[in-house]
Parts: C-alpha cells; structure tokens; sequence
C-alpha cells in the first residue's frame, strides 16, 4: 500500500507500537513528557547527525526535537524502524526492551544507541531514524506516506 491510516487511539503515554508500511517497520511512540523534555534539553552539538531526517519539512533542518515531529503532535514519534547502520531493527518498542543510554531505542548488531527523539547519540549508526511523510488526519488518526 503506498498509504496507510493508522489510529493512535489506543495507544497509551509511554506505549509504542509497530505498524507494516511499504515493506518497512515504523515505529510510533506516544512519548511521556519527561522522554520530550529530556531530548529538547540535547544541545545539537551533541549530536552525531545534526540534520532532522524528516520528509515532511525542509532536507537541511536541523535535528530539534520539534523538527522531528510535527506541530502540535510533539507527543507522537513516527519514526521508519530500520538502524541507519546496517539495517537492523532496534530495541525499545516494548515497555519490556532495553532502550539504550538515551532511553530511546538500542540496535543489538553492533550497538548504537537513539534518543527520545530517534536520533543517533552513540554507536556507529551515521544517521538518526528517519521520520516518514505523514499527516494527522484527526486528533487520534494519521496517515502515513
Ligand atoms: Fe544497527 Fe549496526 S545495524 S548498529
């Protein structure tokens, strides 16, 4: 399917869920306030990729917590699941994972460590996760691609 609607309705605070999209795992987490207070707190020069990896805006924006979403949705991560190292599918979708240093998310393969905000922070992924297009559609329903 070249579009998929996804309903965020049951998705609790602090839960995460993986939807199929175009043969690729997105990740989407309804982040607490202390996971978006905690990645709006990085200074981009701590980051190994400063760019927002966000096709819904501008290729050469930067990678604020508020350019990787969407305004007035800060609370939803939408996020393609596939490590920018070599492809594997990181850890932290489940209140039962480890989510790494930066209480994101954790790629087992060969260590590399995202953010609240998926972005890389340590490890030898070169880029943070991309964020898909997609729109709300409704307060609780997007439509991804
Ligand atoms: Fe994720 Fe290598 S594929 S760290």
């Amino acid at each position: 399917l070249a579009s998929i609607e996804v309903d965020l309705s049951p998705i609790k605070v602090g839960q995460a869920i993986t939807v199929m999209w175009r043969g690729k795992p997105v990740f989407i987490r309804h982040r607490t306030q202390e996971e978006i207070d905690a990645a709006k707190k990085v200074p981009l020069t701590d980051l190994p990729d400063e760019a927002a990896r966000n096709d819904n805006i501008a290729a050469d924006a930067a990678a604020t917590d508020e350019n990787r979403t969407l305004p007035g949705h800060e609370n939803w991560l939408v996020m393609v699941g596939i490590c920018t190292h070599l492809g594997c599918i990181p850890k932290g979708q489940s209140l039962s994972d480890t989510k790494g240093d930066f209480g994101g998310w954790f790629c087992p393969c060969h260590g590399s460590h995202y953010d609240t905000a998926g972005r890389i922070r340590k490890g030898p992924a070169p880029r943070n996760l991309e964020v898909p297009t997609y729109d709300f559609v409704s307060d609780t329903k997007i439509k991804i691609g």
